[in-house]
């Protein structure tokens, strides 16, 4: 059965034992499931149907190489956050021109490798970032392919962490702002809009947001049509939330006819930049518990070897993640905090959980970690980044091994 499963005694992915694979490659251990990744690209995709789309997959959510690669397996494109992921990208074989690049601060010297690249287009974040842009490929006697993203003004209700899209966030060029950078678009040859960029937030969890959105970048391509301006494509960002608490979310189908109800009139090709939807449901985060001990008069810490080091989402948002032994032991369930190893009091990974009791040793599953969770994962406490595993097809292999302490160190000096 593709994805995670349970068997009678265990915890399964793609049919493999997650037991297994703890004994084989140790704990902190992310597992991914190629066939989960594969068929949500799929399913994004297929929703779409005939409507001339791009999905460019966030890889924010989760560069991992092998991830990368078989998504562009898949027929993804790619959205790149950094000059880093750019050059992730490329590695993964993404062609340039499968790029998108965002961003909300790209430095002089990102942008000076960017340009002369040939990206799909850079999604830029300001008039300034433009004029900077402008300058750079007039230099290099170049046509520069830009985005303007758009800061809608539209609320994601989302967690307001992950929220992009309200005027106070950072992101994008206010509306009317956006109006008056249009506007100068036919006295700069060295520049060429090709498209509208907008990105409300993450984790959307109703349509309303995003069809919002959406239909705000209708209009303004319809402005823009009358401004003489034709664009190649409207980009609509990422977003879609999954369901963490088995929680109602859209489904790729509901997401996409919010999407072309409002594009469809105008017949532009459209980009997306999903990066959770298509990732975050296929990994977990395999952790074992190191300690066991009283908390209240009816609760116990269990520790365990992964924390905010390795899965930063609770400690940074009150992210909450499904967690399950691997095997259930007999025996009432009993109410546990279940915390990392790391010296901080946000380094609790679940908060009030009812669980099969829980041994030393035992091994247990994060799930929903495939997004944010490895992309996030930092050396606090000198904490080795933890090793990763595929699942594919019946069999497994290491996508990256464990950190070690020379790794780490190879960049410092005594
Ligand atoms: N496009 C842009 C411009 C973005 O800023 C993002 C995410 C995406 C696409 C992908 O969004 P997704 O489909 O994954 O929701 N670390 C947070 C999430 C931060 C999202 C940042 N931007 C978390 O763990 O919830």
């Amino acid at each position: 059965m593709a994805g995670f499963s349970r068997s009678p005694t265990e915890l399964l992915c793609d049919d493999v034992s997650l037991s297994a694979l703890a004994v084989a490659e140790g704990t902190p251990l992310y597992v991914y499931s190629a066939a989960t990744i594969r068929d949500r690209f799929r399913a994004l995709d297929r929703a779409f149907g005939d409507y001339p789309h791009a999905v460019h997959y966030a890889l924010k959510a989760n560069s991992t190489l092998a991830l990368a690669r078989l998504l562009r397996e898949q027929g993804s494109a790619a959205d790149a956050n950094s000059i880093w992921e750019i050059d992730l990208a490329l590695k993964a074989g993404f062609a340039p021109g499968a790029i998108v690049f965002t961003g909300v601060g790209k430095s002089p010297a990102e942008l000076a490798r960017a340009v002369p690249l040939g990206l799909k287009a850079i999604n830029v974040e300001s008039a300034g970032e433009l004029a900077r842009i402008e300058a750079l490929a007039s230099a290099a006697g170049r046509v520069a392919r830009v985005a303007i993203r758009v800061n809608p003004d539209i609320d994601a209700k989302s967690h307001p962490h992950i929220s992009t899209g309200l005027k106070i966030n950072k992101f994008g060029v206010p509306l009317d702002e956006a109006r008056a950078l249009f506007a100068t678009f036919r006295g700069r040859p060295a520049l060429r809009l090709v498209a509208l960029h907008v990105h409300v937030g993450s984790q959307i969890t109703t349509t309303e947001p995003i069809a919002k959105a959406a239909a705000l970048m209708a209009a303004l391509v319809g402005e823009l049509r009358a401004l003489g301006i034709t664009l190649e494509y409207v980009d609509l960002g990422g977003g879609l939330g999954i369901s963490y608490e088995g929680q109602p979310v859209p489904t790729p189908d509901d997401y996409a006819a919010a999407l072309l109800s409002a594009v469809r009139p105008l017949g532009l090709p459209i980009v997306i930049e999903p990066g959770r939807s298509v990732v975050g449901p296929a990994g977990a985060l395999i952790t074992r518990v190191i300690d066991v001990k009283p908390r209240t008069a009816d609760s116990e810490f269990a520790v365990l070897d992964a924390g905010m080091t390795e899965l930063m989402r609770p400690a940074l948002y009150g992210a909450y993640h499904a967690i399950e032994p691997l095997t259930i032991r007999a025996g009432a369930e009993r109410f546990y905090e279940l915390v990392g190893p790391i010296c901080e009091s946000t380094d609790v990974v679940g908060r009030d959980r009812w669980l099969s009791p829980l041994e030393v040793g035992d091994a247990l599953a994060i799930r929903d970690a495939g997004a944010y969770g490895s992309a996030m994962a930092n050396n606090y406490n000198r904490h080795p980044l933890p090793a990763e595993v595929l699942v594919d097809n019946g069999a497994w292999r290491v996508i990256r091994r464990r950190q070690t302490i020379d790794d780490m160190t190879t960049m410092e000096t005594l």
